[in-house]
């Protein structure tokens, strides 16, 4: 046999196969052709009886015939396959495609959990609109005309004078103004302010505001047992509070809140700055000019608090950086599921 009648064979198998309409007719031609008794290995053999001159030749056809029949039969056990028909070769036994299920953002399920651990204490939800009047957010929390907090470089305003919430304390007003005490309710919800953001600070953010008013007297204890209470609930039993003093218009005395480090349990780490502690709150005593401004008439007693969530997401989650909670990527936040 000459290397030009290998070519034809292997042309003339090639049409062969191709006309196959079965996966059962392309195996027998398999087997025909390219198994251990088919033709290819026969044809194999005669390399030893062909002439010195020949053999590179006829070793090239023999390849050529390989590649071709095999290319052939692969072609056509796919074609085969599929044609068959659909409800006989679907598997229902494989895994199907899954819609994304997406999962609870950390800075979610803090206000989540706030809420449950409040609601136990008797605090109900109270809402309030992002975009507030300056009376809301600080006329009536007695902030004077000319309070820093007020200049443009720090609140975003509205040509009609309105403005972007910078806390959740006018919901304590909204409050107020609707209801009389007794009244103890939370409002967890969005607040700007024009602040560059870094490691710790976004010009949008969460806060947790809490107010507790009543006629009959309620003191700075109260206010500590509660947030005492709330940080070993959310944190864990090992968690402590501490109060500094500070100031805000509308609370005296006023405190800020640190709670003991979650992550190196007070020992010293990045994320509390190496101090043991996190500022996580301002709040106090509700000052009598509030009671005035909103029209109380009544002796009234109360605490506010107004909290950061991001603050206490990050140290609940061990997140180093804020910004790592509002870039949106899904295998950073997917780990909090
Ligand atoms: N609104 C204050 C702030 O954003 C926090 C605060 C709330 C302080 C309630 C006292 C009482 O800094």
């Amino acid at each position: 046999m000459t290397p030009q009648e290998v070519v034809n064979l292997s042309t003339s198998a090639v049409a062969e196969i191709r006309a196959a309409t079965t996966a059962e007719a392309v195996e027998a031609l398999r087997i025909k052709y390219i198994s251990r008794n088919g033709l290819l290995p026969a044809l194999m053999k005669m390399m030893k009886d062909t002439s010195a001159t020949d053999r590179p030749a006829m070793g090239r056809a023999l390849n050529a015939f390989r590649e071709r029949v095999t290319a052939a039969l692969t072609e056509m056990k796919g074609a085969t396959a599929s044609a068959g028909a659909p409800s006989e070769t679907f598997d229902f036994s494989l895994p199907g495609t899954w819609p994304a299920v997406g999962v609870m953002h950390p800075v979610s399920s803090v206000i989540e959990e706030a809420v449950r651990i409040f609601s136990q204490l008797g605090f109900t939800v109270a809402d309030g609109p992002d975009i507030e009047t300056a009376f809301n957010n600080f006329d009536a929390l007695n902030t004077a005309p000319h309070h820093p907090s007020r200049d443009a470089r720090d609140t975003f305003w509205f040509e009609d004078g309105r403005l972007l919430r910078t806390q959740t304390s006018p919901v304590q007003i909204r409050v107020m103004q609707s209801r009389k005490p007794p009244v103890r309710i939370i409002n967890p919800g969005r607040c700007y302010r024009r602040d560059t953001t870094d490691a710790t600070h976004a010009a949008n953010f969460h806060q947790i505001e809490g107010l507790y008013v009543d006629t009959k007297p309620v003191s700075l204890a109260d206010l500590k047992s509660t947030l005492a209470h709330f940080a070993r609930e959310m944190m864990g039993p090992g968690v402590k509070i501490r109060f500094r003093p500070h100031f805000f218009p509308f609370t005296e005395p006023s405190v800020e809140v640190d709670f003991s480090c979650h992550l190196c349990k007070g020992r010293g780490c990045r994320v509390c700055k190496q101090s043991g502690w996190i500022e996580i709150a301002g709040a106090g005593m509700v000052d009598s000019r509030v009671y005035k401004k909103i029209g109380y008439d009544e002796e009234c007693y109360g605490y506010a608090f107004g909290m950061g969530v991001e603050r206490i997401a990050m140290i609940r989650h061990g997140v180093t950086d804020l910004r790592h909670l509002y870039t949106n990527d899904l295998r950073y936040l997917r780990q909090f599921a």
